[in-house]
């Protein structure tokens, strides 16, 4: 890959591999606020950016809003020249800025790209040549090139252009996806491979470079759409996959098989099959997002993305599944869910981490308080649940010391520290949507 840098270009990567290039990280979120303590473990000096002054003054006094990121992280972060800001006249002085804002749906469940768009404009004011700008939001192929870079040029105050040819002048840009899987302790975030994409090869040496500082593996690809398109293939490869298993649960379920039993005897086959599990539904800013931002593109292009379509509709309806079996289940106790106590255990989209975007648990709640139930909720990472932007629930968590007194006990999000054994001992009916109560024999699990 690597090319004869000359000017800016060979200045900057000096800088990158002498660890005197300072690295602004925009959006101090799940994936920036980790992002940047890596760079700074490297011995870059960092600065976070965010819009959000209330994150920015936690920061800089040394505390964390992350459960699994600690204050000391910070405290030593900090100690290593870490500093957090919402001023963006910041920019000027970094050599490299990589953006990691957010990139939902809007209500019609179309791409909304305005975090991006506000940054952009915000970074372009105060861009100077030889700079290196990489975005790392998850978003459609073509993003960075139709959006990122117009704003760019058109917005900077020295009429300034991205370099895309060996030797020409302007700033370099590159798209290079996050990978993260939050929770997942097996990989350590630098084992995970990189990919990046540059808009010309001098970008792409650079993005390269910046980042085999501080992951051990970097894949090149031809161009930032590439390095786009990889990250949808990954997560619309789990989204598809997940809703086979979950139509297939439901087809187990009616024929009596567990399906669970089925996927840990098909993953024994060493080779062709990759074990996926079923649940309430999908969750987390990822796999029930990013897939729309493909369809949505496609349509662009005349072409109809029926995988994606299919598995969000399977995905989508399995909220309303989990619904069904708990009025079933109680109906066998002879009960009906209207005026029944029910407690959703586990209200994080999956186990073990403290991120609530998108949870199924949210839409079950709202599902059950609509047929009548009165839901109460566990879960030890949210002592309390507000308003987000698709739900508004207001409700306080409740500790399990009387399980008894709830006609149900739903487990929605598997957290191990929670003791199966004792909620079904102690409980009068438990639906299980995890597989939480694998190797616990009792009359009173319905698993579904
Ligand atoms: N969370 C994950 O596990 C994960 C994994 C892979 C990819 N991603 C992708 O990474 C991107 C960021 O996700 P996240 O989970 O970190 O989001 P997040 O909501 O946790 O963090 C985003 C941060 O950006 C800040 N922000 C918004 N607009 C801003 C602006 N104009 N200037 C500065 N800061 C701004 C917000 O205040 C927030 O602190 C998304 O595109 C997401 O799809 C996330």
């Amino acid at each position: 890959m690597a090319t004869a840098l000359a000017g800016s270009a060979r200045q900057l990567k000096d800088k990158i591999e002498s660890r005197t290039a300072r690295i602004g990280v925009v959006g101090m979120g799940y994936v920036g606020l980790p992002l940047a303590l890596l760079f700074t473990e490297e011995r870059f000096r960092v600065t976070g950016f965010d819009i959000d002054p209330r994150k920015v003054e936690t920061l800089n006094s040394g505390g964390s809003y992350i459960v699994r990121i600690p204050g000391t992280e910070i405290q030593s972060a900090k100690e290593k020249g870490f500093h957090s800001t919402c001023d963006y006249s910041e920019i000027q002085s970094m050599d490299v800025v990589i953006i990691c804002v957010p990139t939902p749906l809007n209500e019609f469940h179309e791409p909304d790209l305005s975090y991006i768009r506000n940054t952009a404009e915000a970074i372009a004011p105060q861009l100077r040549e030889g700079q290196l700008v990489v975005l790392e939001s998850t978003t459609y192929p073509g993003t960075t090139e139709e959006l990122l870079v117009p704003i760019l040029e058109e917005q900077n105050r020295s009429g300034l252009k991205v370099s895309r040819g060996p030797g020409a002048s302007g700033f370099y840009v590159a798209f290079s996806p996050e990978r993260e899987d939050p929770g997942n302790d097996t990989v350590a975030r630098r084992d995970i491979p990189k990919v990046v994409g540059g808009v010309g090869p001098e970008a792409l040496e650079l993005a390269a470079a910046v980042y085999s500082s501080i992951f051990n593996r970097t894949v090149p690809v031809s161009s930032p759409a590439a390095a786009e398109m990889t990250k949808l293939l990954e997560n619309i490869y789990r989204c598809v996959n997940i809703a086979l298993v979950n139509e297939l649960k439901q087809l187990c379920h009616r024929m009596g098989i567990d399906i669970f039993e089925v996927i840990d005897a098909a993953k024994t086959k060493p080779f062709g099959f990759q074990a996926f599990y079923p649940g309430p539904g999908l969750g987390g800013h990822c796999i029930p997002i990013d897939p729309f931002y493909l369809s949505w593109k496609a349509k662009q292009f005349d072409f109809h993305t029926k995988f994606i379509e299919l598995a969000g509709e399977v995905n989508v309806a399995m909220p309303y599944y989990v619904v069904e079996q708990t009025v079933e289940a109680l109906n066998r106790h002879k009960k009906a869910l209207n005026g029944s106590k029910v407690l959703v255990l586990g209200m994080a989209y999956k186990k073990d981490i403290d991120d609530l975007r998108e949870s199924p648990s949210l839409t079950i709640i709202e599902l059950l308080r609509q047929k009548g139930a009165n839901v109460s909720y566990n879960d030890p990472f949210f002592p309390y649940v507000g308003r987000g932007r698709h739900y508004n629930l207001d409700m306080h968590c409740t500790p399990l010391d009387n399980l008894g007194q709830f006609d149900c006990v739903l487990i929605v999000t598997d957290h191990s520290d929670y003791d199966y054994q004792r909620i079904v001992q102690e409980s009068q009916l438990v639906v299980d949507t995890r597989n939480a109560t694998k190797g616990i024999s009792s009359p009173k699990i319905v698993r579904c």
